[in-house]
């Protein structure tokens, strides 16, 4: 059936409102078929492809859910936008525009090709080749990065993340190709850490179990001008929100970010074990999962659960 259309305004519409069409959203999209889990990380292909959950917390911090919202999964890429902003919160953004870049590959999420096309420039903190760039960046080394990077996203979920071993471990024995990415990137000077060293963090934060509530929690808090809505602390300022969404805005739906926008209309980010986080500016975030994904790695249920609502409750910046 038809979807609804509401106009953007500066507000969301009512909570009971947004609250009805949070649960829309999840039985209009609980059937669809169609898509793929993830299986060139061996702990990943286990997921059940039946589960389903979609939650969107508001700047005030009043959480709506439906479906399965509490189940934990590691977050893989989204790990990407939220060590991104506290990166450029650290660095600045002249520098961090310098050193990563904001254009769009064109290309898949782990292509080499597109770093020897580009003169050995990562281009975007949403590919692989600028997230571990990103990550390179993280003050300290090794540990001190990782436990710099942990403690930075649990403030974005408001609570204390946990690492999941078993995805870790597996991602860790097959990461052959982004240890082949942070070497190609040292050799053009682009990485001035220990490559492997930088790889063996990037692994680990995207091995870092969330669910779909903490991933709008985490995006509420890019809405809200880097202030977490439930913890009110301040986790980074208002110009690195304005960064990091027009950087997910051009890149975080990898090369589908052309589509994203133009269906979507507001800022996303997506991840191989199927979340999504998206952010409407001054509004909410909204955290989606369901493991099976499109050939481009993203979420096929996640997508139309997010289209519906920036839809239905007017999200859409355009
Ligand atoms: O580096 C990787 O391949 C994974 N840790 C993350 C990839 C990912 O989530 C891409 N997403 N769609």
């Amino acid at each position: 059936h038809d979807v609804p259309e509401r106009v953007s305004t500066g507000t969301l519409p009512a909570p009971d409102l947004v609250e009805e069409f949070v649960e829309e959203a999840h039985q209009r999209n609980q059937s669809l078929e169609g898509g793929s889990v993830a299986d060139y990380i061996p702990a990943l292909a286990d997921a059940d492809p039946n589960l389903f959950g979609v939650s969107v917390v508001d700047v005030s911090g009043d959480a709506h859910d439906a479906g399965d919202t509490d189940h934990a999964f590691s977050i893989q890429s989204i790990s990407k936008a939220f060590v991104y902003a506290l990166v450029c919160e650290e660095l600045g953004h002249d520098a961090t525009y310098e050193r990563v870049g904001v254009n769009n590959t064109g290309m898949p999420f782990n292509s080499v090709v597109a770093i020897e096309l580009n003169d050995g420039h990562p281009m975007n903190p949403m590919v692989n080749a600028g997230a571990l760039t990103t990550t390179s960046l993280a003050p300290g080394t090794g540990d001190e990065q990782w436990r710099w990077i942990w403690k930075g996203l649990s403030a974005f979920a408001g609570r204390h993340l946990v690492l999941d071993d078993d995805v870790y471990r597996s991602e860790r024995a097959g990461n052959q190709r982004n240890q082949a990415i942070a070497r190609l990137l040292e050799s053009y000077g682009r990485i001035e850490k220990d490559p492997l060293e930088v790889v063996d963090v990037y692994t680990k934060q995207c091995s870092l179990l969330v669910t779909a509530r903490d991933l709008a929690v985490m995006g509420a808090t890019l809405a809200d001008g880097g202030v977490n809505p439930i913890t009110k602390e301040r986790v980074v300022a208002p110009h690195v929100c304005r960064d990091t969404l027009a950087v997910l805005a051009a890149n975080g739906l990898y090369e589908r970010s052309g589509e994203w926008l133009f269906e979507v209309g507001i800022p996303g980010k997506s991840g191989v074990s199927g979340g999504i986080v998206t952010v409407a500016p001054g509004k909410a975030g909204i955290g989606v999962f369901s493991p099976p994904l499109d050939d481009a790695g993203n979420s096929v249920r996640g997508k139309q659960a997010t289209a519906f609502l920036s839809r239905a409750l007017g999200l859409n910046v355009f």
